[in-house]
Formats: structure tokens, C-alpha cells, sequence
């Protein structure tokens, strides 16, 4: 259930803030290309709304962090030194983006070296963007140096206590910087379409294991344990904001190969050494199918359970929920998700959250690719069933039509975090992709997006580049297989072409036939059939259920199955909230024990949205988030909060 990553109603969505419009061209002149507009929409497609940073004047080309990790206070001290591209030469301000950063002094590099104090002015914060910090630059310094220090409650840290760990010894701490939250930590331009090479010097106490999404200096290849409180990093590559990341608290590390492994608390890392054992054979198909890994190394960060996320494609250092740890690697498609990044996304960047196909879309197919290459077609195509039935029943209610085309008109995202089209960019840009690899053939499509990663590697680029691109690359190449219109149509209109290629399953058409059996007439499947299910055929068998089930019934699943208290996050994200719909309170107590444990959205919210219908399964909602608020991730606390207001409000979320 990708689109859950993301999650609200339409009314959230419609509810553009008026700190949003700012940038926003009127809506009208977007979205499809045509001839007429073509000129407002190059100049709109360009523009992130979601910045107060105007890259077409100046731009980050080097960031260069001094911090010091504070456990107790919940903080960093630290500075920014930005080396900077004065585009504009009549430039006189810097604007970059902050939320909840104190500022303390700002000075600016002059043309004789030496540094001088610049002026500034932190605007009043908006509640999605933060606040614009705008530093006079009458010289238009090369070098601009900003001293900070975060919030205890920075959007895009979570600050764990000992107790909240693993081993209960040492607290914890790590970012979350996608979409807009890089802000909270670092002053910066926090817009994909800026990219910056960065180094870290950072300062931590010695029980402490720094990591970051960058190379560790000296030693220079992140596989040792070198804890002495004081850490060097190196990212030579240029990234966007979103992919800045650090971490820190009891990690130890456990290779995988010569270039890959995990880091974990010592009492996980055996594990996920063990589950995520075939890394290596996934870098190594994906390099067969996409051209060379760039970034050296594949390391795993293994966080605790409030990581609000599946994953996060982190360069060199993909971090990861514990959550997928369920023992027989059939959740593993996280890893070859994350991966598939380092082409989709890290290499190959979409210049704002509108284009977000251009990541999680690519990737999402590459990452399907690995699945079939590494565990087989029947593997892959189930992956893919249960993608494209959510994408059809969120089409059904959940996502407004305005919001399904790939690519979509500018002000239609107040907060990137908080819109619901997940299972488009995820599940129809996957789509569009199998679409074009069937029509145009394998070996053709394959070459296509391999050139294609060469050719825009370390951009940040639109969909009308990737649409240009494609025109000649494909449409043009290979005449008479597919055209503009029936490829405009996935980037430019709601719904999913009636063209679009169909995959069928036969492991969940067994599955659907034993579910049928039992509603029908109660007998459960053989055991030694059910012996060889997946996580994918457990989680089919459960969506497919009617909307509700009697007690009965779901109490007989649970005596043979026990899916009440499921150790694995997947199942639990499907039984769940069909337990709550059909009032099986008998899984309440489990369901809070879930809730409070596991921080990951995608898993947790549909159990929340669930609960909010009714004034009971609210009143027990609310006394889960107060237990549970202390270990959440600020993020999953602000989703949370938003269900329940909408609980509240009469009007939950259609999902
Ligand atoms: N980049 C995303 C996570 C993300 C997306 C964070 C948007 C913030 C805003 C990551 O690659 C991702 O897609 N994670 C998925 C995993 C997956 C297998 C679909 C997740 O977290 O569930
Ligand atoms: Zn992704």
C-alpha cells in the first residue's frame, strides 16, 4: 500500500494555503504542454513550490557542515558554509529555507577573504514551508556562513531515548529530510531542483556511532566501527537537499560484500545481515540492466520502529524500518526499491514534488525488475497485483481526478507531505513504464532508460524533459509503436489508459479460489498449501474479504491463522483495519500494542483511519496516539493528528 506514504482528504488537498501561492502560477496555464502556454509552462514547470529559494539567481554548490549532536538538549549546534553560483550578477539577497532554526550569527566571505557580518531577516514561519531566511548580499559573497541551532522538535529529526532502543543503553537519533524537512536541520535550498556536493564535521558523544548519506573520512569505506565522538564525511557527488542524512546512537556494522552492509544496534544486526543478505546480487543485476552503481558503496542504516517510512534512498546509506525484518526475505523489495534510487532519483532527480513519478514511478518499475531477475516472474507479478488493485480502488475514491494524471497542475499540493497520490506516482508510473517496455520490447526499452540515466545523470530534471527526452529517444526512434497522444495521456490525464497491459497471477487465483471456498462454505484452505504462502499471497487473501466479516469468522481466521497479533507489519496493515470495520473489538488490545510500537505510516494509518469512523474506535485512536506520541516520529504524529481531527470533524478520509 505505497499511496499511503502519503495521505489526506481532498479537502486537505484543495485547501491550498495561501502560503503556497506565492510561487503559484494560475493552475490553468499548466500541466499538458500545448503551444500556446508553452512559455509559462517551462517557467512553471521549473518552479518549487514548495522553496522560498530562487535558483535562477544564485545557487548552493558546495555545503559544508560543522555539528554538534546534543542528546540531552534534543539538539545540533552547528554552521553552514554555503559556496555559492551567483547566476544573476544583479543579485543582492540570499534567500534560503528554515523551520525552527534559531539563528545566530551570519557572515559572508569577501573578495579579499576576509569575512564580514551580513544582515538578515527570518520571516514569520509558515506552517508548511517554515520560515524564509533572507541574508543581504550586496558583494555576492562566494562563501556564506550560517550559525544555528535546531529545535528539539525539528520536523526532520527524531531524537529517541535510550529506553526507545533496542538496547536500552544508548539514545538515538536520525533525519528524515524528504520532502521539505532538510530545513529543520540545515539552512539550505531545499528544492530537488538544487543540486550541492557536501562534507560533515561532526561532533557526538563517544558512545555514539555517527553515519551519514556520505562517505566516512579517514578510513574512507564506512565498514569500521571508529567511535571517538568526532566524525568526518565527504559526499564529492552532487545531491539535492532532500537526500542530506544523518544518524547516530549504539551501530554496529556487519558486511554483506565488498561494497555493501548493514549498520544496526547490536542486538539487530545479525538479522538483517541475514534478510538483506542478497543486496549485493541486487546491485549487481541492477548495474547489468542500468549501467554502473556511482556511488561506491550500498550501505543500510536499520532504524527502530518510529521510522515513519518503508525506506529512504539516502546516497550511500539507505535507511530502513525494522519492519521488513520478517525472516523469509519476502519483504525485500525494500532493498531493491531503495537501490533502484541510486538510479531513479539520486542520479536522475525530479526538480520538484509535482514530478515525483520521476523518482518513486522509475524506480518502482526498476525495482519490479529486480524482483523478476532475482526471485522470479511469479514474485514480480504479484508485487504488481497488489499495487494496481489499490491504485484502482483509490481511483475509485480516495484520489480526486485533478490529482491522477502523472504529472499535475502546480497548487494542487499544499503539504507534499500530506497529499494522497502515492499509489499514482508508485503503482501508474511503474504502469506507464511496463506499458512502454511492452510496446517498444525489452532489450529496446531497456537501452532506452539505461541512455536515459547517462544522459541526465546528476540533474534534477521535469517530466516535460524526461516527455522531450523520450520523444526522441523512443517515439521518434522507433516509429509507429506508440504515440504522443497515448503517451501524453499517462502523464496528462486521470485514470489509467484503456491500452495499459494487464498482468494476471496464477499463485493469487489460488488464492482467490481458497478465500471463495471458505466464504462460501467455511472450509480453510489445506495446510500444506498455505504452507508455501508468501507475505504476497497472505496479504491478497485478506484484501480480497469483503468489506466486513462477522466475529465469527474472524475469530476462526484467528484461531487457525492468528493474524491478531502478527509479528509481520503487512498483514497486520490489511487485518487490522478489517477487524476494526467489522467490529472484532477482541483485537483491540493487540491493535494498540501495533499502534504504539511501529511508527511506519504506510502500515499504522489505515488502522487509524479505520478507527476514526466511529465515536468508540476514535476514543481508543485518541488514547493510542497519547500513549504512543513520546516514541512517534513527528511525522507519523502529524498524520495521526490529522485523522483523528477528521474523525472529529464527521468526515474521515475515504481510505
Ligand atoms: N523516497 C521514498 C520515501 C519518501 C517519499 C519519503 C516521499 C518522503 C516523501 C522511499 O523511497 C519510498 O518510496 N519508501 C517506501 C518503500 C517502498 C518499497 C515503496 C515506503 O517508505 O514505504
Ligand atoms: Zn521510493
Amino acid at each position: 500500500m505505497r499511496h499511503s506514504i502519503l495521505m489526506l482528504s481532498l479537502a486537505a488537498v484543495l485547501a491550498v494555503t495561501a502560503g503556497c501561492q506565492r510561487n503559484t502560477a494560475p493552475a490553468a496555464d499548466a500541466g499538458k504542454p500545448d503551444t500556446a502556454t508553452s512559455a509559462t509552462t517551462a517557467a512553471t514547470q521549473m518552479i518549487d513550490e514548495h522553496s522560498y529559494a530562487e535558483p535562477d539567481k544564485v545557487k548552493v554548490k558546495d555545503l559544508a557542515l560543522e555539528l554538534k549532536l546534543d542528546f540531552d538538549k534534543r539538539q545540533i549546534d552547528g554552521s553552514a558554509t554555503l559556496t555559492l553560483d551567483w547566476l544573476d550578477q544583479k543579485a543582492t539577497k540570499l534567500n534560503l529555507d528554515t523551520r525552527d532554526l534559531t539563528i545566530g550569527k551570519i557572515v559572508g566571505e569577501r573578495s579579499d577573504g576576509k569575512w564580514e557580518d551580513l544582515k538578515y531577516t527570518l520571516a514569520p514561519a509558515d506552517k508548511v514551508l517554515g520560515s524564509k531566511l533572507t541574508i543581504e548580499t550586496p558583494q555576492r559573497n562566494q562563501r556564506v556562513r550560517i550559525t544555528y541551532t535546531t529545535s528539539p522538535d525539528a520536523s526532520g529529526l527524531q531524537w529517541l531515548t535510550a529506553a526507545m532502543t533496542e538496547g536500552k543503553k544508548t539514545p538515538f537519533m536520525f533525519s528524515q529530510s524528504q520532502q521539505i524537512h532538510a530545513r529543520s536541520w540545515v539552512p539550505l535550498q531545499d528544492t530537488p531542483s538544487v543540486r550541492f556536493t557536501y562534507t560533515a564535521h561532526v561532533l557526538a558523544p563517544k558512545d555514539a556511532m555517527v553515519v551519514m548519506s556520505a562517505k566516512m573520512e579517514p578510513g574512507a569505506d564506512n565498514s569500521g566501527d571508529k567511535r571517538d565522538g568526532d566524525y568526518s564525511f565527504a559526499m564529492p557527488n552532487p545531491i539535492p537537499s532532500y537526500l542530506l542524512a544523518i544518524g547516530a546512537g549504539d551501530l554496529v556494522f556487519k558486511p554483506i560484500s565488498n561494497r555493501s552492509g548493514v549498520w544496526a544496534e547490536p542486538a539487530a544486526v545479525d538479522k538483517a545481515a541475514k534478510e538483506f543478505a542478497d543486496t549485493e546480487k541486487m546491485i549487481a543485476t541492477t548495474e547489468k540492466l542500468y549501467g554502473p552503481y556511482r556511488w561506491e558503496r550500498y550501505d543500510m542504516l536499520l532504524l527502530p520502529p518510529s521510522f515513519p517510512y518503508g525506506g529512504m534512498e539516502n546516497p550511500r546509506m539507505t535507511f530502513l524500518t525494522p519492519t521488513v525484518i520478517v525472516g523469509d526475505k519476502s519483504l525485500v523489495s525494500l532493498i531493491a526499491h531503495e537501490l533502484a534510487h541510486s538510479w531513479s532519483g539520486n542520479l536522475v532527480t525530479f526538480s520538484s514534488a509535482r514530478d515525483a513519478w520521476l523518482n518513486e514511478g522509475v524506480t518502482s518499475y526498476v525495482e519490479n525488475r529486480i524482483i523478476e531477475e532475482l526471485y522470479g516472474k511469479e514474485r514480480a507479478d504479484m508485487e504488481n497485483v497488489i499495487e494496481r488493485n489499490e491504485l484502482a480502488a483509490d481511483f475509485k475514491g480516495a484520489i480526486p481526478p485533478q490529482l491522477q494524471p502523472l504529472s499535475i497542475k502546480p497548487g494542487l499540493m499544499a503539504d507534499p507531505d500530506e497529499v494522497d497520490r502515492g499509489a499514482v506516482v508508485y503503482a501508474k508510473g511503474a504502469w506507464f513504464l511496463q506499458f512502454l517496455e511492452q510496446r517498444f520490447g525489452r532489450a529496446d526499452f531497456d537501452a532506452f532508460l539505461r541512455g536515459y540515466f547517462d544522459h541526465f545523470a546528476f540533474q534534477s530534471i521535469s517530466t516535460d524533459q524526461f516527455r522531450d527526452y523520450a520523444k526522441a529517444n523512443l517515439l521518434e526512434k522507433y516509429p509507429g509503436k506508440v504515440t504522443q497522444e497515448e503517451f501524453d495521456a499517462w502523464l496528462y490525464e486521470p485514470g489509467v489508459p484503456a491500452t495499459a497491459p494487464q498482468t494476471t497471477s496464477a499463485r493469487f487465483d489460488a488464492v482467490d479460489a481458497a478465500r471463495k471456498t471458505w466464504l462460501d462454505n467455511g472450509t480453510l484452505p489445506a495446510k500444506d498449501a498455505t504452507a508455501k504462502w508468501t507475505t504476497q499471497e497472505w496479504v491478497h487473501f485478506i484484501e480480497g474479504m469483503p468489506e466486513k466479516l462477522s466475529t465469527e469468522q474472524l475469530a476462526a481466521l484467528d484461531a487457525t491463522y492468528h493474524f491478531t497479533g502478527t509479528p509481520n507489519g503487512e498483514i497486520a496493515q490489511r487485518w487490522y483495519p478489517l477487524a476494526v470495520r467489522s467490529g472484532y473489538t477482541q483485537a483491540n488490545a493487540e491493535i494498540a500494542k501495533f499502534l504504539e510500537r511501529v511508527g511506519r505510516r504506510k502500515l499504522i494509518m489505515p488502522t487509524y483511519k479505520e478507527l476514526v469512523k466511529t465515536p468508540e474506535g476514535l476514543k481508543l485512536a485518541e488514547e493510542i496516539l497519547a500513549r504512543a506520541k513520546p516514541g512517534y516520529h513527528p511525522i507519523t504524529t502529524g498524520s495521526v493528528e490529522a485523522a483523528i481531527a477528521e474523525g472529529k470533524a464527521g468526515k474521515p478520509a475515504t481510505n
